[in-house]
């Protein structure tokens, strides 16, 4: 295999002379890069060394699809989603699946995943997953929560300001033919102030934007965070309501935040504030919004997301779906958008990213850092010089005397490293164990995946 700090290596000692202690800072940084290759992770394989076959569904990005070719596996990309009929048919073949919300991983779908590894959601959610089902067969699922931050970041800016400017108003108007040029209500960003709730992921990195364009920003969390530049935290969601020009959304849909936002913190408002959820539909109580709305005690809103969504494009948005629809769409000072907050090519593509190295990193090294239904468990890298190290990858049944039964099953070689950790049901065990020989290894694992707690054991080498 190349390894590019080997060729640098290489052309380092090629082009100076030998440094025995290193004198100057260049000198430390030639020592230091002398030394990386001792450090080198070594890249593992399965034992039993089978090709390792990738399914994705949902036109997953094509550079996910590169990634995962990159590493040697087989993909096959398809831009559709599979029915739960068709998944049975096909997932025995596979071990690791890649998908995005429409495709449902049900309980029969893994009972039929006999090869199945580990699920990769290239998206944020995954309740399109039984994850329970998942964890019980031993398979981690991977999701990519934070990709897409800073798309929502964005948006949120773009609503400050086209709120401000009644952007939407006058470009509605002058679609139907309306000329009408004014500047009554209109206002700059600079000097307002904005109130983030939810100083997070998104929160935090919309701060820096308001910053730049000029805006004072607060924010309420209910942890106290360092503050950004020159954000401050308030003490309570009411002092937050009271001091601010925007007020904006970024809290997680639970049951606390559920309608935290109602008739009582609309009144606690100034007069003509402009209030803008990118965060969950139920985290506000749309119709005490249509009342602040009628009333001019918010002068304009912006709504990306809704208590019930419609399952797929061009479906209607309509009071079926929110009995409050079609008066919100009546309202010219609300823009609305279809949860687009985080949709843009980059977040996509980070998305694929992150996703197809958590995939390639659990198929490749066992780690499930990052995992949503397992017991996260990772180990520092086997290195290039340990040659005769293996890893242990052992998934159990959380019972009592397991870790016995296994470290007995160890207790002949020296165990270099070994960390277990345990969620719900499931435990998952990670050893590095040094100078086992082919014949011990097969013996090995047959020992330790015929325990009565097993569920998946491998081994890389
Ligand atoms: N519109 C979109 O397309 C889109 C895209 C991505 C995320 N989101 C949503 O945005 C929201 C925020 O996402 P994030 O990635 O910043 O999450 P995050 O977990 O990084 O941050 C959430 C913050 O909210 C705080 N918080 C929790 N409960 C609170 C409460 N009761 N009062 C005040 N603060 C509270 C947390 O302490 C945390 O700091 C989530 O609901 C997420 O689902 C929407």
């Amino acid at each position: 295999m190349t390894n590019p700090i080997n060729i640098k290596v290489g052309s380092f000692a090629a082009s100076s002379s030998p440094v025995s202690t290193p004198s100057s800072i260049h000198d430390h940084f030639r020592h230091v890069r002398r030394h990386e290759h001792e450090h080198v992770p070594r890249v593992l394989h399965p034992i039993d060394n089978e090709d390792i076959r990738v399914l994705l569904l949902e036109n997953i990005s094509l550079d996910a699809v590169q990634c995962l070719r990159a590493k040697g596996f087989h993909v096959d990309h398809h831009t559709r989603a599979m029915s739960e009929d068709d998944l049975i048919q096909n997932i025995g073949n596979y071990h690791a699946i890649g998908i995005r919300s429409k495709t449902k991983i049900t309980a029969n779908v893994v009972k039929a995943a006999t090869k199945l590894l580990v699920i990769g959601c290239f998206c944020i959610g995954t309740n399109q997953v039984d994850l329970p089902a998942a964890a019980r067969a031993g398979i981690p699922v991977f999701n990519s929560p934070f990709s897409n931050s800073r798309s929502v970041a964005e948006l949120v800016m773009a609503e400050v300001v086209g709120l401000s400017r009644q952007l939407f108003e006058r470009s509605y108007e002058l679609r139907t033919g309306i000329w009408n040029k004014q500047s009554k209500g209109c206002w700059e960003v600079r000097g307002k102030t904005l109130g983030i709730v939810g100083y997070g992921h998104i929160g935090s990195q919309l701060s820096v934007l308001a910053e730049a364009f000029g805006m004072r920003v607060l924010f309420h969390d209910i942890v106290n965070i360092m503050p950004l530049g020159q954000a401050r935290q308030v003490d309570s969601l009411a002092t937050l309501l009271a001091e601010s020009d925007f007020i904006t959304l970024h809290v997680p849909e639970l049951p606390e935040t559920t309608n935290m936002i109602s008739y009582s913190e609309f009144a606690k408002m100034k007069k003509g504030a402009y209030f803008i959820n990118n965060a969950r539909g139920k985290v506000v109580d749309i119709p005490a919004l249509i009342d602040a709305l009628k009333s001019g005690q918010v002068a304009g809103a912006a709504v990306d997301v809704f208590p019930f969504e419609p399952a797929f494009n061009g479906a209607p948005f309509d009071d079926q779906l929110n009995a409050w629809a079609s008066i919100l769409r009546g309202m010219y000072n609300v823009m609305l958008t279809p949860h687009i907050g985080g949709s843009t090519e980059e977040a996509q593509r980070m998305i694929g990213d992150e996703v197809s190295q958590a995939v390639t990193r659990y198929l490749g090294y066992g780690s499930t850092f990052g995992a949503v239904n397992f017991p996260e468990v990772d180990l520092r890298a086997i290195t290039a010089e340990q040659g005769t190290h293996i890893r242990v990858c052992h998934v159990h049944k959380n019972q009592p005397g397991v870790l016995k039964q296994v470290n007995d099953a160890l207790s002949p070689y020296n165990v270099e490293k070994q960390y277990s950790d345990s969620k719900g049901e499931v435990a998952y065990l990670m050893a590095d164990i040094a100078d086992v020989s082919r014949r011990d290894l097969n013996h090995l694992r047959d020992r330790i995946s015929g325990t009565d707690a097993n569920i998946l054991t491998r081994f890389l080498i």
